[in-house]
């Protein structure tokens, strides 16, 4: 008898239910046919302002499509930056952008006091367009308080527009923007140790030149080093399409790792990185590398850690380099989920650099493999051996201290070494798929 009483109760609820969703689906469908009456309810001066925010090319990172007749010059001007240039020229320097963090992000509430930043960026014949859309992102999406300045390193430019009318562009922007000139092409590396080098701020935040900030960027990258002052913070990087310019949401279930040729590869976050997490996906996540890009570190600790090898060419390398420098240093290398980033990815590199890049990479790969790899560089040689290639090694680098063990793995290790960095590098191998880790 109870339980007819329970069955009739439950099955009225039901009904009562499907009533009313039945009715909210006929309201909305009815308001979709006659947006202008749900509309109207707004002001109207507001109404404009969002209207226009979305209506421009690439607005709200959508994809911008050339006319038919461009499409010749389109290609004609994609050789320059090895992006479409043409398209980023259409899109406003303030474009909107969606909101693509998780849900729990957006609610997250920071500490009153974060630490300031200098965000510094090295461009070398960068587009008008990427370059200063990076510098608005940059402005327009972060706390004024927390913005200290943008520093612009021109790495021996030879585009005109990056002279004077970049300088007088920048004066009239609402943050103190400064421009610094290497002499001669000097690479990413020494022109960043340049910039890093003149910044005021208590983090340095270094970009790419053709990058955009979404909403909410910056808080969760200075709260978590606020935290953990020897904590190496990157945001999740976005893909901005090289073809289209759409702004596609990275994922935040992938990290940095690299293969015994020394590059950087993307693998998939480790079930155990989740379980230390407690499956909160918005907290950071352990990283054995970086792809370098982006990131943000506590000045006086980017000191300590020795910065950069300013032996290092050019470009190339440096960011497994950074990344092995701070877990053997006692910090830690991690993603900020709650932060986006977008970044324009090129298929092939529009510079040339004296010496070629292949070489100089290799070289570069050669003094991270000697100075920080010990017993283990011997993998890298096997896959690429080049007894021409030479490095002379000088001290000078910090000691290894007291660093944490990246990510704790049960393997036994061998009294004689390190343990924090054995551990470390079995655990990045133990990471890898196992046709890799067939190569042990
Ligand atoms: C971009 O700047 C223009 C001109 O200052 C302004 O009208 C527009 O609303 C801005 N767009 C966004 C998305 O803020
Ligand atoms: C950055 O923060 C520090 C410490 O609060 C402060 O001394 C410094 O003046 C700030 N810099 C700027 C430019 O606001």
């Amino acid at each position: 008898m109870r339980r007819f009483v329970y069955c009739k109760v439950v099955l009225t609820t039901s009904l009562v239910w499907v009533l009313v969703d039945v009715l909210l689906l006929l309201y909305f469908s009815e308001c979709n046919k006659c947006d202008d009456r749900k509309d109207r309810s707004l002001l109207p001066a507001l109404r404009a302002v969002i209207s226009r925010a979305h209506e421009g090319p690439g607005e709200m990172g959508k994809p911008v499509i050339v006319p038919k007749e461009d499409q010749e010059k389109m290609k004609d001007l994609f050789k320059i930056n090895q992006f479409n240039l043409m398209a980023s020229d259409m899109i406003a320097l303030n474009r909107s952008l969606p909101d693509v963090r998780l849900d729990g992000c957006k609610t997250k509430v920071h500490p009153d006091e974060l630490p300031n930043t200098s965000v510094v960026i090295v461009f070398h014949n960068e587009a008008w367009s990427t370059l200063l859309r990076t510098v608005h992102s940059v402005i327009s999406r972060s706390p004024r308080h927390l913005l200290v300045e943008i520093l612009l390193v021109d790495d021996a430019s030879e585009r005109d527009f990056l002279k004077k009318k970049l300088e007088d562009y920048v004066r009239n922007l609402e943050v103190p923007v400064r421009i610094l000139r290497m002499e001669q092409r000097s690479g990413l590396i020494r022109a960043r140790l340049r910039g890093a080098a003149a910044t005021r701020g208590q983090v340095i935040t270094f970009l790419d030149a053709h990058c955009e900030c979404t909403v909410g960027w910056l808080e969760p990258l200075l709260a978590r080093i606020k935290e953990d002052r020897k904590s190496v913070v990157c945001p999740i990087i976005d893909v901005i399409s090289d073809e289209t310019f759409e702004y596609m949401a990275g994922s935040d279930m992938t990290y940095g790792g690299f293969n015994w040729k020394l590059n950087f590869r993307w693998y998939p976050v480790p079930q155990r990185e989740m379980d230390r997490r407690k499956g909160d996906r918005t907290l950071p996540v352990r990283t054995p590398t970086m792809a370098g890009g982006l990131f943000s570190i506590d000045r006086t600790y980017f000191e300590e850690i020795g910065t950069y090898d300013p032996g290092m060419d050019i470009w190339g390398g440096e960011n497994l380099e950074m990344s092995f420098r701070i877990w053997q240093c006692g910090g830690s290398l991690e993603i900020v989920t709650c932060s986006h980033v977008g970044h324009v990815f090129r298929k092939a590199t529009p510079y040339s650099f004296p010496g070629g890049t292949g070489q100089v990479i290799n070289k570069n790969n050669r003094r991270l493999a000697e100075v920080w790899m010990d017993e283990f560089k011997d993998f890298f040689y096997i896959i690429s051996p080049d007894p021409h290639c030479q490095v002379s090694i000088q001290r000078g680098f910090p000691d290894r201290q007291e660093t944490r063990p990246y990510p704790p793995t049960p393997t036994p290790t061998p009294p004689s070494a390190p343990v924090h960095y054995v551990l470390f590098m079995e655990s990045i191998v133990l990471s890898f798929p196992q046709d890799e880790q067939a190569l042990l």
